[in-house]
């Protein structure tokens, strides 16, 4: 590697830090010395241009609209992988064989069952309870059962914590939705597939066979590969921060589901498509742009823009296919797709979306398919976090395992007051 430093002028001193390189990417300036030699933080909020991490899991190219996981391409692995596939690759670093491949499936499907106290947790709950504030409780619950798998110091016990969670994040979406619905939990079935098995414990009701349409159980097996991981994004680097105080993994993975639900982050697909709903015919979408474009109003396009693509997010790519599968599988007359796909040419024709780079991202189609699959809005946020918790699982992984991981510990620019005296309250 090449020696490259940067040079710092404070305080009439300069000072001297090494560059580091990765295999592709950003350089990085290693300024873990800084606070020690010039008693000054770096100053940013955001996060914008810091990494947090070394990381050899996912890679993005935003200004190139790339996205790829141990290396392969997001396209190729949406078109020829499965989640089965792609979870194993995230977790192990390499694409298994066929007989590794069979094995991890067998394990994983041997954990879909919950600890049968674990569905009362639903019935605390009101039915109209939103599914992630579900989810947050159920799988923060999880620790409170699974004790043989908590101690992260055991790489066995961080396995089959892995294991479980991937696993059992279908049945507990699942349960989330039947509850709501108030329909009876279905319990997992072994025969089918990881993708199957969620539909069917999702749309199965015990007074009749459930049938899985292999197009619908592709598309979503397809939609699972595309939320699986993406880098250091707000719920990843949540994950990976509970879990550098050695939290157990349940309870960092539920804060993951915490942070994944806000709008500006994996709940934009609840909210681009209560947009797209709201928009309703082509004619009204200029009236949206203007809104999207107005400092003065909160508005924004939900499914548009991203931190690090300035280009078209490769996901939206597959997803925006996928719709076409999805309508034609199940012959849906969805006006909504026409309106999508009109309100995109419109705002990428827009020198305000051209100038600040705001092209459709992850978030822009996935509801529009969800939607004619049969999941209602509340629960696309939920069906994200059931796919990023193999992310998840394998960044928290990633970082334990480094024998240097630290407490994450953040400082301050502090502007509050200085210090003075305590005022008895007479004399204020
Ligand atoms: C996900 O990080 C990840 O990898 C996340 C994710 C993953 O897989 O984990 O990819 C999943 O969260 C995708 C993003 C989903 N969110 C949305 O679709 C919500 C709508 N998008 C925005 O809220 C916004 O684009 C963000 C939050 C996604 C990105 O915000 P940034 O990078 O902080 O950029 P910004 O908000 O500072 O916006 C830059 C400019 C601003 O204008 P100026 O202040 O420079 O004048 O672009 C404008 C914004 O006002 N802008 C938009 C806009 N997004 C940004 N204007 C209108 N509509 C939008 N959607």
């Amino acid at each position: 590697m090449a020696d490259k430093h940067a040079k710092l002028e404070l305080g009439g001193q300069t000072y001297d830090f090494p560059v580091l390189e990765g295999s592709t990417g950003p350089d990085v300036v290693d300024i873990r010395k800084l606070y020690g030699l010039t008693g000054a933080f770096t100053f940013d909020p955001g996060y914008k241009s810091t990494a947090s991490c070394e990381s050899a899991l996912t890679y993005i190219d935003g200004d190139e609209g790339v996205l790829l996981h141990r290396g392969y391409p997001i396209g190729q692995l949406a078109e020829h992988s499965s989640f089965m596939e792609v979870s194993y690759l995230l977790l192990n670093g390499e694409l298994p064989s066929k007989a590794v491949l069979d094995e991890f499936e067998f394990t994983i499907t041997r954990h879909t069952m919950l600890h049968e106290q674990l569905a009362q947790f639903y019935r605390g709950f009101r039915r109209d309870a939103h599914p992630m504030a579900v989810m947050c409780g159920v799988v923060g619950a999880l620790s409170a059962f699974y004790h043989d798998s908590t101690d992260i110091s055991d790489p066995h016990q961080r396995k089959i914590a892995s294991h479980r969670l991937i696993a059992k994040m279908p049945t507990i979406a699942a349960m989330a939705y039947k509850y709501s619905v108030g329909q009876p939990f279905i319990y997992p079935d072994n025969r089918l597939s990881y993708t199957g098995n969620f539909l069917k414990m999702t749309f199965g009701v015990p007074a009749e066979e459930y049938e899985v349409i292999p197009a619908v159980e592709r598309a979503m097996d397809r939609i699972f590969i595309l939320h699986a991981d993406h880098e250091q994004n707000a719920s990843t680097s949540t994950v990976r921060l509970a879990g550098s105080s050695g939290a157990n993994p349940f309870a960092c993975i539920a804060a993951g589901i915490a942070c994944l639900w806000g709008p500006a982050h994996g709940g934009a697909n609840e909210a681009a498509l209560n947009m797209l709903r709201e928009i309703g015919t082509p004619d009204r979408i200029g009236h949206y742009i203007d809104r999207a474009k107005d400092k003065n109003d909160p508005f924004r396009l939900m499914g548009f823009g991203h931190r690090v693509y300035k280009n078209y997010d490769p996901r939206a790519t597959v997803m925006q296919k996928t719709v076409r599968e999805v309508f034609d599988a199940l012959n849906v007359k969805d006006p909504i797709f026409e309106t999508a796909l009109r309100l995109e040419e419109i705002a990428l024709s827009d020198p305000y979306f051209a100038e600040k780079k705001l092209f459709p991202n992850v978030d822009f189609y996935s509801g529009i398919i969800l939607s004619a699959i049969g999941f209602p809005t509340t629960m696309f946020t939920a069906l994200f976090a059931l796919a990023r918790t193999v992310g998840w699982v394998a960044q928290w992984n990633e970082m334990i395992s480094d024998p240097g991981q630290v407490i994450g510990r953040p400082r301050q620019l502090y502007t509050g007051p200085t210090e003075r005296d305590y005022v008895p309250v007479e004399q204020r």
